[in-house]
Order: C-alpha cells, then sequence, then structure tokens
C-alpha cells in the first residue's frame, strides 16, 4: 500500500511558526513521526510540500496511478481552493484530510474547506497524531474496499 502524504504552505516552518497554535516541533519532525507510523503499519509512504497552489495541484495529478490513498494538509489552501478540490475530484484517489489545529474553534474564514468535500475523512486538532490517525484510517479504508 502506498500512500502520499502532502502538506500544503508553511507546514515547511513548523517549530517557528506560531508556536502556541501548531507547536514547537519541526516539519522535518513531522516526516520522522510519519515514517515511524507507517514502518509500524508496514505502509510504504512518500511526502511532498509545497507553498504554491499550482505545484499541489500538479502532484495529486501526478499521484494518479501511482498512490493508493493521500493523506493531505492543504493548510491555508484548505479555504480558498477549488482547484485543489477538483484535482482530488479528478484522480478520485481516497484522501484523508489533515489539521494540525483545531480550524473549527478557529477564524470564520477557516471555516469553510474546499478540500474536505471531496475527502473521506477528517482530523483536526490533535497535532501530528492526525496525521497517524488517517494513516491507520486509510489503511483499514483500503483493505476493506
Ligand atoms: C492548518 C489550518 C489552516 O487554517 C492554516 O492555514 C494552516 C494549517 C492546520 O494544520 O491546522 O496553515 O491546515
Amino acid at each position: 500500500m502506498k500512500l502520499l502524504v502532502m502538506n500544503g504552505p508553511n507546514i515547511n516552518m513548523l517549530g517557528i511558526r506560531e508556536p502556541g497554535v501548531y507547536g514547537s516541533q519541526t516539519y522535518a519532525d513531522l516526516l520522522a513521526f510519519i515514517q515511524k507510523s507507517a514502518d509500524e503499519e508496514g505502509v510504504e509512504v512518500s511526502f511532498f510540500q509545497s507553498n504554491h497552489e499550482g505545484a499541489l495541484v500538479d502532484e495529486i495529478q501526478a499521484a494518479y496511478g501511482v498512490y493508493d490513498g493521500i493523506i493531505l494538509n492543504p493548510a491555508a489552501y484548505t479555504h480558498t481552493s477549488v482547484a485543489i478540490l477538483d484535482a482530488l475530484k479528478a484522480v478520485a484517489i481516497p484522501t484523508v484530510e489533515v489539521h494540525i489545529s483545531d480550524v473549527k474553534q478557529r477564524e470564520d474564514f477557516r471555516q469553510i474547506s474546499y478540500a474536505g468535500k471531496a475527502c473521506v475523512k477528517t482530523y483536526m486538532g490533535l497535532g501530528f497524531e492526525g496525521y497517524r490517525q488517517a494513516l491507520l484510517f486509510l489503511k483499514q479504508y483500503l483493505t476493506q474496499k
């Protein structure tokens, strides 16, 4: 089982950006955490992070026929990007949406998730653990499918 873990803008700044919201661990720490979870579960993972909407769309398109599932934190593009939503619908790869913070408890402009409309599940407010939950969910979801 091959999963693609995608992160959007400013997730590479973890550890520096708003530690009160996103914690003090870095993006490298996040990748190590997910890799460890994947190894424990016998799942193959690849990572992609970009600050550019089109690059995220390109990566979703390139995932077609390559990956069984996607774990996606679109970051700020969650709340703005119809292009990412359309790309997810185009490839129809089972995708789980993850947010480190609890966006439901934050500003009004974060209350809409376009990408989430094409996702089979969403985890938010669990910190890094949300990515592990997404991996566990997808493993079960894809095995049952
Ligand atoms: C985020 C929440 C988004 O609203 C924000 O723009 C981010 C990160 C999260 O992981 O909590 O950049 O997706």
